[in-house]
């Protein structure tokens, strides 16, 4: 059989980092043994049932068999925007602010094709979500790193970047409550991030795919609550964590109406939209009461404080994620991500994500999924105890 060569484009596309993982954690699994995987961000819980109740009675509609409007049912971009008045008090035009995605991750490959040139600088941030390398690549435009550091909260400082960086950056990308450390933004922050956008001519693009999950009774701000958010950028949000539809392929993007007509060029061009029945149920999980979405934090902020408590209780000096899904943990001395990885793996059977995976500035920390039970998570640390890397203090 003939071999076809990919193009030039396809091979440029950066690696995928964590295929290796997957890899590996295959084998340990094959030999036999119980592992704990608290590597991967699969939403473990089910789509709340009223959802898929939505769906069903939905799918059986002929109105739904045929193509959906190109840019998706207006009832669907009418209940994103009451969706935003309602939980962020942000006011949007559904026709002209918000464009419907398949999927967060769609949009956020897709905006860098929509908006910079080849050679054209991103701004993207280090330690970050390895997705918007890859929309950049396919543009065939360059990253700037903006380093997120612990002593920083994990912001990035927008006066580290070279003046030429600056000048040359057409899009940002931002991640707020954060993926993998775990961080939540500031008003003042974002307030910056407004200015300096404005300033510099540059695209903010906000992935808000944890919105929804802030611990300690603080609800993550969206970037559009912020004054003059809309002149400089979007906003992104999926349905895959706030309501467990990861499989669904839903998600939306809301703001500066110049960027959601680029998006939804872009998608007329690529595709039909997806399924009404899916639109449909989607706009029932954003209008119906909220209580799914309060237990699902509920649930992941009690899991958060039996797993850093017993993370503690071993000896390891690690801090609490404030939102997402995550905890970002220091690696020991002695160890890269990459090995340290790859003991828990071996020896305790315990799948971590090794933070080189997302960037340079993520090495030295390795990310956890709080997407086990309790109970298992607390096995995970025991079972990490066992390998006497860390001193208990009593
Ligand atoms: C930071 C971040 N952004 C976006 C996404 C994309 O989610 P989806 O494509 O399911 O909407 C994810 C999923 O893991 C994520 O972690």
């Amino acid at each position: 059989m003939k071999n076809f060569v990919q193009s030039d484009l396809l091979q440029s596309l950066p690696k995928q980092f964590f295929a290796s993982l997957v890899e590996k954690v295959g084998r340990v699994i094959a030999q036999g043994h119980d592992v704990i995987n608290l590597g991967q961000g699969n939403p473990d819980q089910p789509t709340p049932a009223h959802i898929v109740e939505a769906l069903q009675k939905a799918a059986a509609n002929p109105r739904y068999h045929k193509y959906s409007p190109f840019r998706g049912y207006h009832f669907l971009k009418e209940a994103v925007a009451t969706f935003y008045e309602r939980e962020y008090n942000v006011k949007l035009d559904p026709e002209k602010e918000v464009a419907i995605l398949f999927g967060g991750k769609a949009g956020l490959v897709e905006i860098s094709q929509c908006l910079v040139n080849p050679g054209d600088v991103v701004l993207v941030p280090d330690p970050g979500y390895p997705d918007y390398w890859s929309g950049i690549a396919l543009a065939r435009a360059k990253m700037e790193m903006m380093p997120l550091r612990e002593e920083n909260n994990f912001l990035p400082d927008y006066n580290e970047l070279s003046p030429e960086a600056i000048e040359q950056a057409k899009l940002m990308f931002l991640n707020y409550p954060n993926n993998p450390t775990g961080a939540v933004a500031t008003k003042q922050f974002f307030a910056e991030t407004v200015s300096f956008a404005a300033k510099n001519d540059i695209c903010v693009v906000h992935d808000f795919a944890y919105g929804a999950i802030g611990f300690d009774g603080k609800k993550p701000l969206s970037f559009l609550q912020i004054d003059g958010a809309k002149e400089v950028g979007i906003e992104i949000y999926t349905f895959s964590k706030t309501y467990n539809m990861a499989g669904w392929r839903v998600g939306f993007a809301v703001g500066n109406e110049s960027v959601i007509e680029a998006l939804n060029l872009l998608q007329d061009h690529l595709y039909v939209s997806i399924f009404g029945a899916i639109q449909e149920a989607a706009a029932h999980a954003l209008l119906a009461p909220q209580d799914c979405v309060n237990e699902l934090v509920q649930l992941y902020e009690s899991r958060r404080n039996v797993f850093i408590r017993a993370l503690k209780d071993i000896g390891w000096d690690v801090t609490a994620p404030a939102g997402s899904f995550f905890a970002w943990l220091p690696v020991p001395n002695g160890f890269t991500s990459e090995t340290f990885s790859d003991l828990l793996l071996e020896k305790a059977h315990v799948v971590v994500a090794p933070g080189i995976g997302f960037g340079e500035y993520g090495e030295g920390y390795v990310r956890a999924g709080l997407l086990t039970s309790e109970e298992r998570l607390q096995e995970a640390a025991n079972r990490i105890a066992k390998l006497n890397l860390f001193h208990a203090k009593v």
